[in-house]
């Protein structure tokens, strides 16, 4: 049994978490930055930096008075590198670096997105390798098969904004505060889904790919026209994002024979994309699983699972491992028209 120490810092949440190889999770903080962000409609690099050099500290000593566990205790420190605001990794990862250095740890410097991939390993010790992955974040919507611990080969991508951007996009334009996704889904229950006709930009195309841009553009266009209640947008712009992954999700699995299909990120937190996708997979003879709501969003205990999985794997890193704003987990996948903008 491994004891792991993860922080994270990549966007708007500072985290910090205790977690055993055997899945326990000893103390987990996490503190967001919506308050200080609100006033500008979106995250701001650069406050989001100085938040988590205000507010790391505290709670790296919370969880481990929590957790009544001591520095020399751990068995490594896991620190998100990236991808993401690079401010705020720096800080983060530099965090977890003097930790590790103070306490003669090694230093495990984890992909953020490899903590969302593997986070369903940690709610679900039956979810072994391969499965498929539909990881769906404010940053990222990709189709991967999760083939093991740093395996990872990407079948789709978004070619332009992520589920979660789509989310918080069409939240701003119906008046609603920033995260958007869990604003939309309370707001989507008094709706009907069926009221506004919108979009479902690529389904029906031959590869797995998203887009979602055309559809923040229809979204913008029916709550300008101002006939239709705010909850029926809300209700049929979730219906569509819902009915945008299930069918490229649907082309991924055609061309996986992995066992298990799993949705982790942001995203995943919605109950409407949980309860289609596992339709889905039922329909299709596969398994369905999904971490938490909690942990689908952003999380230090995801981190420190990931690093708790690559320690097992003998992987750990030096003191210089450097903070990426970009790090794709699947580097020999072809870049795709539109795509690589976001971080
Ligand atoms: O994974 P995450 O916390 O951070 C990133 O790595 O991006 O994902 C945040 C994204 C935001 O865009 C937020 O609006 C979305 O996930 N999200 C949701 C829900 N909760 C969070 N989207 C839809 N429904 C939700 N309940
Ligand atoms: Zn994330």
């Amino acid at each position: 049994m491994t004891l792991i120490l993860g922080l994270e810092s990549s966007c708007d949440d500072s985290a910090a978490a205790l977690v055993t190889s055997d899945r326990r999770i000893l103390a987990q903080a996490v503190v967001g930055q919506n308050s200080a962000h609100q006033p500008y409609g979106g995250v701001v690099p650069e406050i989001a930096a100085r938040a988590h050099v205000e507010v790391l500290p505290g709670l790296i000593d919370r969880v481990l008075a929590e957790a009544g566990v001591r520095p020399d205790q751990l068995d490594a420190v896991a620190a998100t590198a990236g991808p993401g605001l690079i401010g705020g990794v720096m800080v983060g990862l530099l965090a977890g670096k003097g930790l590790a250095l103070a306490a003669g740890k090694p230093l495990v410097a984890v992909n953020h997105l490899e903590g969302h991939a593997l986070s369903p390993r940690l709610s679900d010790p039956n979810l072994g390798f391969p499965y498929l992955l539909l990881l769906a974040s404010g940053g990222h919507c990709q189709l991967l098969e999760v083939r093991g611990v740093g395996d990872y080969r990407r079948l789709a991508t978004t070619i332009d904004d992520a589920a979660g951007e789509a989310f918080d996009k069409a939240a701003k334009l119906l008046g609603l505060d920033y995260p958007g996704g869990p604003a939309i889904e309370q707001l989507a229950r008094q709706g009907d889904p069926t009221a506004v006709a919108l979009p479902r930009p690529l389904v029906g195309s031959g590869e797995p790919h998203f887009s979602f841009a055309g559809l923040k553009s229809a979204v913008q266009r029916a709550a300008a026209a101002g006939t239709h209640r705010a909850a029926d947008i809300a209700a049929s712009f979730q219906q569509a994002v819902v009915d945008c992954l299930v069918d490229r999700t649907r082309l991924a699995l055609a061309r996986s024979d992995a066992p298990t299909l799993v949705v982790a990120g942001g995203v995943a937190a919605n109950g409407a994309v949980r309860a289609a996708l596992q339709q889905l997979a039922e329909r299709h003879g596969r398994t369905f699983t999904s971490p938490p709501g909690w942990l689908c969003t952003d999380n230090a205990a995801m981190i420190a699972w990931a690093g708790a999985e690559r320690l097992a794997a003998g992987l750990n890193d030096g003191l210089d491992a450097p903070a990426r704003a970009r790090w794709p987990l699947d580097a020999a996948a072809d870049a795709v028209r539109g795509a690589g903008v976001k971080a």
